[in-house]
């Protein structure tokens, strides 16, 4: 579980999130939405150790992460899978070099052990025989599963995803739709996705997040969200 407590988070004079509390339950979908510049990016790269908050907790698994050495926070990180909005694959590794990359950085597998790791990865964002394929070979939505099999590899309690369906077709972005609810229930991994696509939303029922002007102002799930009648998730949902 992630737990957020009286975080308030700035930069120079602006103030970004202002005394915000949150938990992240385990084991389901937590969803992170907001107008852009509202602080979700902000936020979760917080709870990835990368922005120190002015003030306010944040604790992964009870473990205050701004209180620890950076040596546990290395361990703590590696609890954290990401897979960024560009997919950020790396252009000159094929396939198998881009999923293995963590393996290499963090563990002691053998070559043989890596080979098959990877590939059980592939299996499970369903793909096949693409080992050798080099990045600028695959489609969008391929990509994006490859970044997904380098997020899930060194088998990570928690996945964060950045819009995961921006910049895709309909097809492929509700493919990926269902590769992250089916991926938290055969992992059981506890996913926190920011995103703007009301389809995301709606499919992967979660518990829905909702930043503007610096605070939470909806926490809860689709159905009362979608009957809620404050003005900024009306406007969100188009009904306005
Ligand atoms: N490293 C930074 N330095 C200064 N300001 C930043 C930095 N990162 C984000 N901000 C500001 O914080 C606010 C929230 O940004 P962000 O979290 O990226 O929004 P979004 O909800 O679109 O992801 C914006 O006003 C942005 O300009
Ligand atoms: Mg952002």
């Amino acid at each position: 579980m992630i737990r957020i407590e009286d975080l308030t988070i700035g930069f120079d004079n602006q103030i970004v999130l202002k005394d915000i509390n949150l938990t992240i339950p385990n084991n389901q979908n937590t969803l992170i939405v907001g107008q852009s510049g509202s602080g979700k990016s902000v936020l979760i790269k917080s709870i990835e150790g990368l922005i120190k908050p002015w003030s306010g907790k944040i604790l992964i698994n009870e473990t205050d992460i701004f209180s620890i050495k950076s040596k546990m926070m290395n361990s703590i990180r590696k609890k954290i899978g990401m897979l960024f909005q560009e997919s950020a694959l790396l252009d000159s590794f094929n396939v198998f070099q881009n999923i293995a990359l963590p393996l290499k950085e963090h563990t002691k597998y053998s070559e043989k052990e890596i080979l098959n790791i990877v590939n059980k990865k592939l299996k499970l964002v369903g793909l096949d025989n693409i080992l050798h394929k080099m990045p600028h070979e695959l489609s969008g939505g391929m990509k994006k599963r490859v970044a997904l099999a380098r997020a899930i590899v060194l088998e990570p309690e928690y996945i964060i995803y950045d819009e995961p369906t921006t910049g895709l077709d309909p097809t492929n972005a509700n493919e990926i739709i269902s590769l992250i609810t089916e991926l938290q229930n055969k992992l059981n991994i506890t996913s926190i996705i920011i995103t703007h696509d009301l389809e995301c939303i709606k499919r992967t029922a979660g518990k829905i997040v909702m930043l503007s002007s610096q605070k939470i102002i909806f926490d809860g799930n689709w159905q009362d969200f979608n009957n809620v009648s404050n003005y900024e998730v009306k406007k969100f949902l188009g009904k306005l």
